[in-house]
């Protein structure tokens, strides 16, 4: 079987005068006041449960562009049935003919439906653009586009047979729904944990984010124009705890396919445990989550690209990525010149509403990171043991905005140095040229979380030494450029420890999770 090979989609620049920058200001400013109700998604149902939250901009959080309707225990209940009820047609469908579905919401997306969600990412998401575009835009397509073409290579394997006996590998969906938990920081990330899932024959119920609901009715809207059947992909809103609990309390449950913290994915681990007995089969638990991501830079290392991998890796929307970079390990012998670049950079980035193109940095996601974030950065101003050298202030007056901000430590275990922040704060800590192994050796010990890092080097030795003993420190592992910007077919990506199962979005790992293959032989 053949299917249209995957090209990665190009990233559009957004230049002054583009097609792609009027279209999507437009978009920008219809939806801005557009005040959308979005609906639970439920088989054919759309249900207005009546009680709403609102959608606001992060940017300008006074600012409400839309509700959304929040779930009771009855919808998630009858969210469980249409799933079940519309299992065994979705999985008997051929499967050429569920890859033409998600191939065309691939087009959609690059085409039509481009501008607007884009447009909902950079609004309620508060995205710049660019972030936008290589992630609502061109990760979700090139998710779309390669997992057609793996799923293709993962039904085309099968074993061995005789000419008296044939053997076949039946890649069956698994016995059951599936369940998706998707975040807020990656509207790619949100679409593809359904579709995936789907994609393999699956049904199943998909929670976004309360702060992604506005890309998320994006997406919604293009499965069900590309034809993905009512009741495959279940949508619903609201209390977290309810929804989950209602789900891992049903004998039909068969999967998760979660993105989010580290504490939320372990009680989700233990519930799963406890309610073990109450499953016909064992659930498939696949999690990405936290990440305390490592840039380390060798005395060899070029300046300017360590400054660069620290800019990009930490700043870009707002350090609002699990892959973000948060702790710097830098020489003594390079440090006077990559503070000095380093401030120069963060200085130069304008941070303000995502509808100003020139804005690199604009505001984080709702005030509970807002408030966090600026207690880690009041705390800095206080100890001892560290120093802000450039940002450290904020503003939640308009939008939750907080400077880019660098911190220096003396003290590799500062709290910044260990905690998740999840936001633009970078810390360093300046070690000794002689002791590059030890600081290697420190780095990964201090590595609960295991997702991204980086190493800059121009010395083969040193590439080679921490390759070697970071090997368990990141599954996503850069040299010589930023932990950040995964592309599809290029870089699966995914984390081990404390990040997560490392089951590679993007790539046919990731995929084999959603079947549970037959093996049948037959002799003749
Ligand atoms: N895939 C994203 C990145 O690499 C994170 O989810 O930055």
């Amino acid at each position: 079987f053949h299917v249209p090979k995957a090209v990665n989609e190009p990233v559009k620049a957004y230049r002054p005068g583009s097609p792609e920058k009027e279209a999507v200001l437009a978009a920008y400013n219809a939806m801005w006041n557009a005040q959308v109700d979005v609906p639970l998604y439920i088989g054919s149902e759309e249900i207005r449960t009546g009680n709403t939250k609102n959608m606001s901009a992060p940017h300008d959080h006074k600012h409400v562009v839309g509700t959304y309707h929040l779930a009771e225990k009855k919808h998630v209940d009858m969210a469980i049935e249409n799933a079940l009820a519309a299992k065994d047609a979705w999985a008997d469908l051929a499967w050429e003919q569920r890859a033409a579905i998600f191939l065309k919401a691939a087009e959609l997306i690059a085409g039509p439906y481009r501008a607007r969600i884009n447009a909902a990412t950079m609004i309620a998401q508060s995205k710049t653009v660019f972030q936008a575009e290589i992630d609502a835009a061109c990760e979700l397509i090139d998710f779309l586009r390669f997992n057609v073409e793996f799923m293709t290579q993962i039904y085309n394997d099968q074993p061995k047979s005789n000419s008296d006996m044939w053997n076949r590998l039946e890649y069956r969906p698994l016995e059951g729904f599936v369940y998706a938990i998707t975040p807020f920081n990656f509207t790619a990330i949100a679409a593809n944990l359904p579709a995936s899932a789907a994609m393999m024959g699956n049904v199943v119920i998909w929670k976004p984010s309360d702060s992604q609901v506005f890309s998320a009715k994006v997406i919604i809207d293009v499965f069900k124009e590309a034809g993905v059947p009512d009741g495959v992909i279940n949508v619903v809103f609201g209390d977290a705890a309810m929804i989950s609990n209602t789900i891992f309390d049903h004998a039909d449950f068969a999967g998760i396919h979660f993105t989010g913290s580290t504490h939320v994915f372990k009680d989700i681990f233990k519930t799963i445990g406890n309610n073990i007995d109450k499953y016909k089969t064992y659930p498939r638990i696949v999690g990405e989550t936290g990440g305390k991501d490592f840039i380390v830079a060798h005395p060899s290392a070029d300046v300017k690209q360590v400054v660069t991998g620290i800019a990009r890796g930490a700043f870009e929307f707002q350090g609002q990525k699990c892959s973000a970079a948060s702790r710097g390990y830098i020489p003594q012998s390079l440090w006077p010149a990559v503070k000095e670049q380093l401030i120069a950079d963060v200085k130069s980035m304008k941070m303000g509403s995502p509808a100003d193109f020139s804005n690199f940095v604009t505001a984080v996601i709702h005030e509970g990171s807002f408030d966090k974030l600026a207690s880690y950065i009041d705390q800095a101003k206080k100890d001892k043991d560290a120093e802000i050298i450039i940002g450290g202030n904020y503003d939640k007056s308009v939008g939750y905005f907080i400077e880019p901000t660098v911190i220096v430590t003396t003290n590799p275990h500062y709290a910044t140095m260990e905690t998740e922040l999840f936001g633009p704060v970078m810390t360093i800590y300046v070690y000794d040229d002689n002791k590059w192994s030890e600081t290697l050796k420190l780095v990964d010990e201090t590595s609960p979380y295991a997702l991204t890092g980086a190493v800059f080097s121009q010395d083969r030795y040193a590439l080679a030494e921490a390759t070697e003993v970071l090997k368990n420190a990141a599954g996503n592992f850069y040299i010589n450029d930023k932990p950040t910007g995964a592309v599809v077919g290029m870089q699966p990506f995914g984390g081990a420890r404390a990040s997560g199962t490392n089951d590679k979005a993007g790539s046919a790992l990731n995929l084999l999770r959603w079947v549970s293959p037959r093996t049948i032989k037959e002799t003749f």
